[in-house]
């Protein structure tokens, strides 16, 4: 079967995280990605976090599945002339640079577009025009200036950076959807264009509901459903909810049994209004079904920690899958809190595809996350990363170099 993306031809100039993502999801839906590294060092994460000394880093396999790597020195004038080459012929070029790396390539837009008017260039950078857009940003600072860190953790503690890469793989995802946009307008302009996703911007988007929520607090003063509310105090700005749900239908983290000695011993369990009734039975707290400060949702804001304690006595009584099941059947929205542990392990994820278990000619088999969007007419096959260079001269020979013009590039040190 072939793949939504066949016939793409990606020059992938991304390291690190952000650019890298995406670039591997256009891989995954069947682009080819031809990703550019310097001889000898490659994308930095190659040698990040290294769990077996010579092999390429975790960090970089599960980060760059499906693409070939090429060596280009693009500092050097012999190596431009190679990249202006591969410009003409490709679709897309993608880069996460710091702010301004590219143009001291001599790669601006003019030129590229001047090379291949048909060139979309796709960029992630820490912001977006501004007073901080010449600055260098990695996820973490991303998560503090979008919103997320100071809208995350508990009122009595300071902000907090959620282990969820929302800076770096939330605006890959961004960048990607922005290529694809992009190359469908281009199928009725004929014109490249550049996109941008500012690392910001995409947590920003991500934290919407918080922007919702200074809207609201700034007009009542209040936010019934946060642990705030009734006792504690609202300042300003919205505070850190801890685990409440941050939508319309209250929720927290409650112990499940073995929660002494088990950190993820845990349920997150939402009272959700349709299923008050099933609730209260479940838990065997009839008397709240017809009690007047339980009756309702609106009723029942002010008592919400109440309520949860409650809840909290039935579900220390179970282990969280117990409670998960039992929940189930009632239609009570609910979810265990898993460790990576036992997402590893898994069975059903790796029945989907979404863990995946690769082979590695020097790491030997791995686990990695597989393409979380399944497409009914483009299944996702994840094979493995690429050695530095390992598809140079495969790659330099399809762009219509010959032998030679390969060693003469080598000899010189521009591939
Ligand atoms: N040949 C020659 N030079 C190359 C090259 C190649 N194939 N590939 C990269 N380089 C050069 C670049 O031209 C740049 O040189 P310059 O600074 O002299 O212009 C240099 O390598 C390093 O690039 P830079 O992006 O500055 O790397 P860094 O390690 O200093 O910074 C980041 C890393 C992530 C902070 C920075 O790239 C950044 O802010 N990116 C945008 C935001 C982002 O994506 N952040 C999240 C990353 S997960």
């Amino acid at each position: 079967m072939g793949k939504a993306l066949d016939g793409v031809r990606i020059l992938d100039f991304t390291h690190v995280q952000s650019g890298p993502t995406c670039t591997q999801l256009l891989a995954w839906f069947g682009a080819d990605v031809i990703k550019i590294e310097r001889a000898g060092t490659g994308d930095v994460t190659r040698e990040q976090l290294r769990d077996i000394p010579e092999a390429d880093s975790l960090y970089f396999t599960m980060l760059n599945h499906n693409k070939r790597s090429v060596t280009i020195d693009t500092k050097h004038p012999e190596g431009k002339k190679v990249l202006e080459t591969l410009i003409k012929q490709c679709d897309v070029l993608v880069e996460n640079f710091a702010p301004g790396a590219l143009d001291r390539m001599g790669f601006t837009w003019e030129h590229i577009n001047e090379l291949n008017p048909r060139m979309i260039v796709a960029s992630v950078k820490g912001f977006g025009p501004g007073p901080y857009e010449q600055c260098k940003v990695y996820e973490n600072v991303a998560q503090c200036v979008g919103g997320a860190a100071s809208t995350t953790g508990f009122d009595d503690g300071p902000p907090v950076v959620t282990g969820a890469q929302i800076g770096d793989s939330g605006t890959g995802l961004h960048l990607a959807l922005g290529i694809v946009t992009a190359l469908y307008q281009r199928t009725q302009t004929g014109r490249g264009q550049k996109v941008l996703a500012a690392m910001q911007d995409g947590v920003l988007n991500l934290c919407r509901v918080k922007l919702r929520d200074q809207q609201r607090l700034e007009r009542n003063g209040v936010m019934k459903e946060y642990p705030q509310y009734p006792n504690g105090t609202f300042p300003e700005a919205v505070p850190r909810a801890g685990n409440a749900s941050g939508g319309g239908q209250p929720g927290w983290i409650l112990k499940c049994q073995g929660w002494e000695h088990d950190p993820n011993a845990y349920i997150y369990f939402i009272t959700q209004a349709p299923v008050w009734d099933r609730i209260c039975r479940v838990i065997g707290r009839e008397e709240w079904i017809d009690d007047p400060n339980y009756a309702t949702a609106a009723a029942r804001l002010p008592h919400l920690q109440d309520i949860f304690a409650g809840i909290e006595q039935w579900t220390m009584t179970k282990t969280k899958f117990e409670a998960m099941e039992i929940l189930n059947k009632y239609d009570i929205p609910c979810g265990p809190i898993l460790s990576m542990k036992e997402i590893a392990e898994d069975e059903s994820l790796r029945r989907t595809g979404t863990i995946v278990e690769v082979d590695h000619p020097v790491r030997g088999r791995y686990l990695t996350v597989g393409n979380p969007i399944k497409l009914s007419d483009s299944p996702t096959d994840v094979t493995r990363s690429p050695l530095l260079g390992e598809h140079t001269d495969e790659v330099m020979a399809e762009f219509g170099f010959s032998r030679d013009q390969i060693g003469e590039l080598r000899a010189v040190g521009a591939i």
